[in-house]
């Protein structure tokens, strides 16, 4: 008997249920019919979620933060067309979000802000006493930061909930829809990634989100103003989260499995500094800048439940998007890049791959089924829609985010491990239990039904 079918079979876990519910160590309460949110950070993505929450009666947007009058004119003018009231907007200098969340009586804050600023804000957001805070990706910087997410969560009763959108594809689900239902077996092994030429965001000129000039940091607009320092200063898979989001709830991470180890390999860099040069010339002076990211970063995990997981970093090639996922089982695969699935014994041909969309179109995910009319218009094929639908409707009923804290820690932590692999030389490291345990007794809880 393996862990997870011991696990599920033994009394201990029925014992344990009671113990821990699924509502974890949070309390629930009231039902509100509208929420009082903020967002800090509108800028290439939190102009995304702008609209998303101007769209939603359920929503009053009360505050909105940020640094810099360019993006802020822009988020007025969309509130503005929305017809909505115009929110209080906390500006001037870096710290302007901490009034923001002592002053607004928020019931849930947005942050969209760059990776440095998140634990900072999340932690700020949790000490002034609101009790629903979502963040976009990643979670902090070190490994540290996480565990100082976690308890502070854990000490202000809260939810936090990290916007991993990608769990929210529509073929993602849908394949989730085909693992809980078996069709794949047993799972064995994983892969995912973040495989995005980053090369025209990670550098502009100054004035476009994308591209047009190699200028990075001060000199430039957007990500390239601050992410692409993080390739210059750090060596590992620098964006994890959507590869291993939805892996992780193909194989209930945190919910009776957990990541147990980790060792990343770190290619040579070359990407980064050949687009400086072919774009800006050899005498730019960012031609200078010796990056430390390698270009293609190869991370293995190991499973509590035995399954193993291949995520890969590769953002500074040429290279058409693509996640690579991979989902395979004792009866069968899934493969993104090939748009194919193969059951055995199912599958039209023996040992042939079957086109994809069929097997997909059939295991539509409910929530897809149901709110496909809402996601019209949402970035990335709409599933940004659920992502900001699943934390406003956790919050109208006192009810824990789709994805928790714990989730968002070991989803993000893979960055520093990674790092610490690399470091090494490419030394696998233990990965640690942010659940303290409790992954042994919490149960699968995303998105079960057709509600969010
Ligand atoms: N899930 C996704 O698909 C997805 C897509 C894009 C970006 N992201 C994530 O969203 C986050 C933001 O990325 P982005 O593309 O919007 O970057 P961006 O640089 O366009 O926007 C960040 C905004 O934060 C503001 N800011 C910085 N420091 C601040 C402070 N102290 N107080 C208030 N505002 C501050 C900046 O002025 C800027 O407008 C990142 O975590 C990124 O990884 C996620």
């Amino acid at each position: 008997m393996n862990r997870k079918n011991f696990i599920k079979n033994s009394a201990m876990a029925g014992m344990s249920f009671s113990l821990f519910p699924s509502s974890g160590i949070f309390a629930q309460g009231k039902n509100l019919q509208k929420v009082r949110l903020a967002i800090i950070g509108v800028g290439a993505r939190g102009t995304g979620h702008l609209d998303l929450l101007l769209r939603r009666d359920d929503v009053d947007l009360v505050a909105i933060c940020d640094v810099d009058d360019r993006v802020l004119k822009t988020a007025k003018e969309m509130i503005t067309k929305s017809g909505k009231k115009m929110p209080q907007v906390y500006t001037g200098d870096i710290n302007a979000w901490q009034k923001l969340v002592q002053q607004e009586k928020l019931d849930g804050v947005v942050i969209v802000t760059p990776w440095e600023w998140h634990k900072p804000m999340i932690i700020g957001a949790l000490e002034a006493g609101i009790k629903y805070v979502a963040s976009e990706v990643i979670l902090g910087i070190t490994l540290q930061d996480h565990w100082d997410v976690v308890k502070a969560a854990e000490k202000n009763k809260a939810h936090v909930m990290m916007l991993e959108n990608v769990c929210y594809r529509r073929d993602v689900m849908a394949v989730l829809n085909m693992v809980r239902q078996g069709l794949f077996g047993e799972l064995i092994h994983l892969q995912g990634g973040y495989q995005h030429d980053l090369r025209e965001v990670l550098f502009n000129d100054g004035t476009s989100t994308y591209g047009h000039g190699v200028e990075f940091g001060e000199k430039a607009f957007s990500e390239a103003h601050w992410r692409t320092e993080h390739s210059v200063h750090r060596n590992g898979d620098l964006y994890p989260t959507h590869g291993v989001g939805p892996i992780a709830q193909y194989i209930d991470i945190n919910r009776g499995n957990r990541f147990v180890s980790l060792c990343s390999f770190s290619s040579k860099a070359r990407g980064l500094h050949n687009h400086v040069v072919k774009v800006g010339g050899n005498d730019h002076p960012n031609a200078k800048v010796k990056f430390k990211a390698g270009d293609v970063i190869t991370t293995s995990i190991n499973c509590a439940n035995g399954e193993t997981i291949l995520l890969q970093h590769d953002t500074n090639l040429p290279r058409p998007y693509s996640l690579g996922f991979r989902v395979q089982g004792t009866e069968g695969l899934w493969m993104d890049v090939n748009n194919s699935i193969y059951l055995e014994g199912k599958s039209a041909e023996n040992d042939k791959w079957d086109a994809a969309q069929s097997w997909l179109d059939k295991y539509d995910h409910p929530l897809w089924k149901r709110w496909s009319k809402e996601t019209k218009g949402a970035g990335h094929g709409g599933m940004d829609f659920f992502v900001i639908h699943g934390f406003v409707e956790a919050i109208k009923r006192s009810a824990p985010t789709p994805m928790d804290v714990y989730d968002a820690a070991a989803y993000s932590a893979i960055t520093p491990l990674s790092e610490q692999s690399i470091d090494l030389g490419n030394q696998t490291v233990e990965f640690p239990d942010f659940t303290s345990g409790q992954w042994m007794y919490r149960k699968p809880s995303f998105s079960l039904t057709d509600e969010y």
